[in-house]
């Protein structure tokens, strides 16, 4: 078996924590149980490339357990946790081709392998997987695919409105058990954790400036005012920016509040969101990150223009100085925060997740015969299914319409 990783004696240790993550995934874990009765993937070529955590861990296993041959790269350079890769190997017999750290041109190589792995179906983070295929492969074999995140769904919508994109894809983003969520809540508590791991910095009374008041944005808006940061949203979006002043935040323009900003958060999706103009007013000591899907939200060849000089103060925190003698501190190199600097979201929300990117497969092999290529949602059943595996594995029961309730809600003739 080929693989690509950083030290195949990290497994056992590895191995401790793709068990630790299970123990938080009771939805994926009765998705793998019939999984293993069923085969609903037998003999599917399944490359995946994703964020190569110990979640992610449980995601393949399960794939493979449900019958498919799977390969899986990494989705980002900083996301890979190397003692889990180990284990995926050595322990599950499941080709990794990721370590943390990998330089651009080892991104690319990776990624060339699991293409060349010629799938049946793609499951991707980010649309980079999808996209490699399309430019440089034979897709004859390809049934479908899945995405696992905002930013992967908007580049494929574009290739769909181009008409590019020439097989289906189920966005796992848009379910509501996904977004909802992982992009929420995961996000909102990843977000803050790795900014704590990599900088031991103190939330409260901090002017703590979110960008984007998306599915992310809100959820990290929400926790870091928990944690007693004055938080202060920054958005384009009319409607989102008058969410969030109702939702009890201010919201001002990036260049109004970077001199008296804290910390900046970038989370949008976006290009160039922090850029020259909102580095040069900045207040002394700023603390810039993003936990966006692309380590482009924050103009990082405008810092490196504007600064004298740059070192590594602490582990993934680099100092800019600039020419002004400002300081300015950049986390992770600007790639998502919380995959850099932490672990990426807790596993019980990925459970969601990935229950999601388990029955999204099982759904292209199904129907990929009578899907367009297009980019598809999940039914809205397999959605509902989800959320009721989840509330049963949390104890909870909920109440159900009666029959009349449900005709009163289907029926327009009377309104009393
Ligand atoms: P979303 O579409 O719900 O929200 C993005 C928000 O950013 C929108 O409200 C938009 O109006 C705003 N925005 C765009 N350009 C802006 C600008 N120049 N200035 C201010 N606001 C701007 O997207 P969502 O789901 O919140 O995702 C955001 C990003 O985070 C995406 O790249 C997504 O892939 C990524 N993501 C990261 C995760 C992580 O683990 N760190 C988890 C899930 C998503």
């Amino acid at each position: 078996m080929n693989f690509d990783i950083k030290d195949i004696s990290l497994a056992t240790k590895g191995k401790m924590n793709i068990e630790w993550a299970n123990n938080q995934m009771p939805v994926l874990n009765s998705i793998r149980k019939r999984f293993a009765i069923e085969q609903p993937l037998k003999g599917q070529k399944m490359s995946c490339c994703l964020h190569v955590t110990a979640k992610t861990a449980n995601l393949a296993i399960t794939l493979k357990v449900g019958g498919a041959d799977v390969v899986l790269c990494a989705s980002n350079p900083l996301s890979t946790q190397d003692d889990i890769a180990a284990s995926l190997v050595m322990d599950y017999e499941i080709p990794v081709f990721a370590i943390k750290g990998e330089d651009n041109a080892t991104y690319y190589e990776h990624l060339k392998v699991a293409a060349e792995h010629n799938p049946n179906i793609t499951m991707d983070d980010g649309c980079d997987l999808v996209t490699l295929l399309h430019q440089k492969y034979n897709l004859n074999n390809v049934l479908g695919g899945t995405e696992e995140t905002t930013t992967g769904v908007i580049r494929l919508k574009s290739m769909e409105r181009d008409g590019a994109l020439k097989f289906p894809v189920i966005a796992v983003n848009e379910s509501d058990t996904k977004h909802f969520f992982d992009n929420r809540y995961g996000t909102g508590q990843s977000t803050l954790d790795g900014f704590m791991r990599a900088t031991n910095i103190l939330l409260a009374g901090k002017t703590f400036v979110v960008v984007g008041y998306g599915w992310c944005g809100r959820g990290l808006s929400m926790r870091a005012k928990g944690m007693g940061a004055n938080v202060i949203v920054v958005e384009t979006d009319p409607v989102k920016a008058l969410e969030a002043v109702m939702d009890g935040f201010r919201v001002m323009k990036l260049e109004q509040v970077m001199p008296i900003a804290d910390v900046v958060i970038t989370v949008t999706g976006n290009l160039n969101v922090v850029n020259k103009r909102h580095i040069e007013c900045a207040k002394d000591r700023v603390i810039l990150a993003n936990s966006g899907h692309f380590n482009n939200e924050i103009n990082i060849r405008a810092l490196e223009e504007l600064s004298v000089l740059k070192r590594e103060v602490r582990n993934l925190v680099e100092e800019f100085r600039l020419e002004n003698g400002k300081k300015i501190y950049l986390l992770a190199q600007g790639r998502l925060l919380n995959l850099a600097c932490g672990e990426g979201h807790p596993p019980a929300v990925m459970d969601m997740s990935f229950a999601n990117q388990a029955l999204g497969a099982e759904y292209i092999v199904k129907n990929h015969n009578r899907l367009e290529s297009k980019v598809h949602k999940l039914p809205a059943e397999i959605d509902n299914k989800i959320a009721k595996l989840k509330l049963l594995s949390m104890g909870i029961e909920i109440d159900e319409l009666t029959q009349e309730q449900t005709d009163y809600l289907n029926s327009w003739e009377s309104g009393t």
